[in-house]
C-alpha cells in the first residue's frame, strides 16, 4: 500500500478589512443572520449568508426543534432556501458566523459534516469553487473550494 497527503488551503485575517468589498458585506449579512437564529435549548445562534451569482444574498440561520435531529443548521437553512428561490442561479460565495451570550464568538465556528457535504453539491451545481468565509471577532478564516473543507466527499458517479 503507498501512502497520499491531502493538502488544504485555509487563508486567514484579523479582521473584515481584508477581505474583498463584497466578502465584508457577506460576512456582516451571516452576523446580522445569526440574530434571527430560533435557539432555546443551545443557545448557540448561527448565522450564514449565500452570495448567488447575480449578487444577491441569501441568508438563513439555525433552527432548533424540541425533537432535536428536526432542527437544521444555519448553512443549510440559507443554501435550501437560495437553491429553492434561485434554482438557476449559481452559489458564488458563502459566510458563516455564530453568537453565544449574546456576542459574536472570537473564533470562527466550522460547518458540521452534514453541511459540508450539502455545501459541496452546491459547489457541483455552481461548476465552479465557492468561497468560504469564516468569521469570528478575532479571527477570519477563509477557504477558496469546499473542496478544502470536505475532501474526499461523498460524490456518486
Ligand atoms: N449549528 C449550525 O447551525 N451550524 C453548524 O455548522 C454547526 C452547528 C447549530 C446546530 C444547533 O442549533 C447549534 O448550532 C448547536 O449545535
Amino acid at each position: 500500500m503507498n501512502s497520499q497527503t491531502i493538502i488544504i488551503n485555509l487563508f486567514e485575517a484579523n479582521d473584515s478589512t481584508e477581505l474583498e468589498k463584497a466578502d465584508q458585506e457577506l460576512l456582516s449579512s451571516a452576523v446580522q443572520a445569526t440574530l434571527g437564529a430560533y435557539t432555546p435549548y443551545s443557545h448557540f445562534k448561527v448565522g450564514a449568508a449565500v452570495r448567488m451569482s447575480n449578487g444577491i444574498i441569501v441568508t438563513g440561520n439555525n433552527q432548533e426543534n424540541a425533537a432535536y435531529p428536526s432542527g437544521l443548521c444555519a448553512e443549510r437553512t440559507a443554501l435550501f432556501y437560495a437553491h429553492s428561490q434561485y434554482p438557476h442561479l449559481a452559489v458564488e460565495a458563502m459566510a458563516i458566523a455564530a453568537q453565544s451570550g449574546g456576542a459574536q464568538t472570537a473564533d470562527p465556528v466550522y460547518p458540521c459534516g452534514a453541511c459540508r457535504q450539502v455545501m459541496l453539491e452546491s459547489q457541483k451545481r455552481a461548476g465552479k469553487p465557492v468561497r468560504v468565509i469564516m468569521g469570528g471577532a478575532q479571527k477570519i478564516q477563509v477557504v477558496e473550494n469546499v473542496g478544502d473543507l470536505l475532501p474526499l466527499g461523498f460524490e456518486e458517479f
